[in-house]
């Protein structure tokens, strides 16, 4: 593999957070003293161990993720990006993101992280609204929200800033004032997800109590309808279903995953998407942090499965992520998409019916296809 087509990604998941969310199913932790350099050692490691198997790559972007990394310590982060830099060298716009909640402690932090190599911060807004930020269980104000958009806006080149909508009782117009006033605030990038009621979560068990009842679906379809209008309307259009941005300010990390090319993923609970000898090789490494940490010293890495997809799963996969996108995915003549007859045929009914739109190989999710995405990959692939 030549290095210049050779995309690299890494993804740095750091497991801890302050306080655990009711509707978060993320591999999470409460917050804990951490041995600082128990995981600078133990990232190094994990990054040697997939260095070896990348080869020389061109790395285009670093992601932390969490958990709430912004509560790591700067040194951490710092360490992980040179790390990176000294295995894979970079591509000269690199970017360096980093999930972040909007409290003053973590506010105040910014310019450490900018000073390590962070330009791009993902703040975990959530809502606007103080009474919603109660009942998704955040430890923030919307005024504090703000605040913290107010300084990362002068602190990194790229913000970004998550919402979620859709919430029981929420209304139209509550949610449009909602989204203007995000606007507003001059993003360049929004990831605006519809609240999903995930297995496991304080919120499933409260739903399957009949505590409360999530909104409608075809509220949820008004309220989805309404945040692709107002964002196009002020040039934020959506690139993929959930994330809207200025022209040249997309999430490059994200769009890795949606175009199904290449990334490592290190700490607790992480996923990865490697190909070797033409071959893609999925990932994922050990979920709790303590035993994650005595693998990699004991190891070197700390993974719990590594295994070759097979050529039908990766078909999947590409199909699932890149239909996500307006970018869509191409089918190549040789494509083993075409070796099932069945499923081309089901392919063109739903082109025929307006789902889906080929364009030369080009395949793209309609506006209509896109409420539906979930049913229309099924139906593909059934
Ligand atoms: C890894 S989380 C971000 C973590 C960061 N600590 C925070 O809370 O801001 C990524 C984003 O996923 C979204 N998210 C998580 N769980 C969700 C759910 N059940 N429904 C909708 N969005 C969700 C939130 O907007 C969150 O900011």
């Amino acid at each position: 593999m030549n290095k210049a087509d050779s995309e690299l990604g890494v993804y740095v998941h750091w497991p801890y957070c302050a306080r655990i969310c009711p509707y978060c199913d993320f591999n999470v932790f409460k917050n804990r003293k951490v041995d600082e350099k128990s995981w600078i050692d133990a990232f190094g490691k994990e990054l040697e161990h997939w260095a070896e198997i990348t080869g020389p790559r061109n790395l285009t972007s670093i992601y932390f993720g969490g958990g709430t990394p912004s509560l790591a310590p700067p040194d951490v982060i710092n360490a992980v990006i040179e790390k990176c830099k000294a295995l894979w060298g970079h591509s000269d716009n690199i970017e360096i993101t980093l999930e972040s909640n909007p409290t003053d402690v973590e506010r105040d932090r910014f310019s450490k992280f900018h000073d390590a190599g962070v330009n791009r911060l993902s703040l975990g807004i959530q809502s606007l609204n103080d009474e919603a930020l109660k009942f998704l269980g955040r430890d923030h104000t919307a005024s504090e929200g703000m605040n913290a958009l107010d300084v990362a806006q002068s602190t990194f080149a790229n913000v970004s800033i998550d919402l979620i909508y859709a919430l029981p009782e929420q209304t139209l117009d509550q949610w449009r004032n909602e989204l203007q006033t995000a606007m507003g605030a001059g993003v360049g990038h929004l990831s605006l997800y519809q609240l999903t009621i995930e297995e496991g979560t304080a919120f499933a068990k409260a739903v399957k109590q009949g505590r409360w009842t999530p909104t409608a679906s075809d509220n949820a379809a008004d309220m989805f309808e309404l945040t692709q209008q107002v964002t196009a309307a002020v040039g934020l259009p959506a690139y993929e279903i959930s994330n809207h941005a200025t022209p040249g300010q997309e999430s490059k990390h994200n769009q890795i995953y949606w175009r199904y090319a290449d990334y490592v993923g290190i700490g607790p609970g992480a996923h990865g998407r490697i190909s070797v000898d033409g071959r893609k090789f999925a990932s994922e490494t050990i979920r709790y942090p303590a035993a994650y940490l005595s693998s990699v010293i004991e190891r070197g890495n700390g993974t719990e499965e590594f295994y070759a997809l097979s050529p039908e799963d990766e078909l999947y996969e590409r199909f699932a992520m890149g239909l996500r996108t307006n970018a869509g995915i191409t089918l190549y003549a040789d494509d083993i998409f075409y070796e099932d007859e069945e499923r081309v045929v089901r392919l063109n009914s739903l082109v025929n019916d307006g789902y889906l739109a080929n364009n030369c190989g080009r395949l793209t999710a309609t506006d209509q296809g896109l409420r539906i995405l979930d049913t229309i990959i099924f139906e593909v692939f059934r």
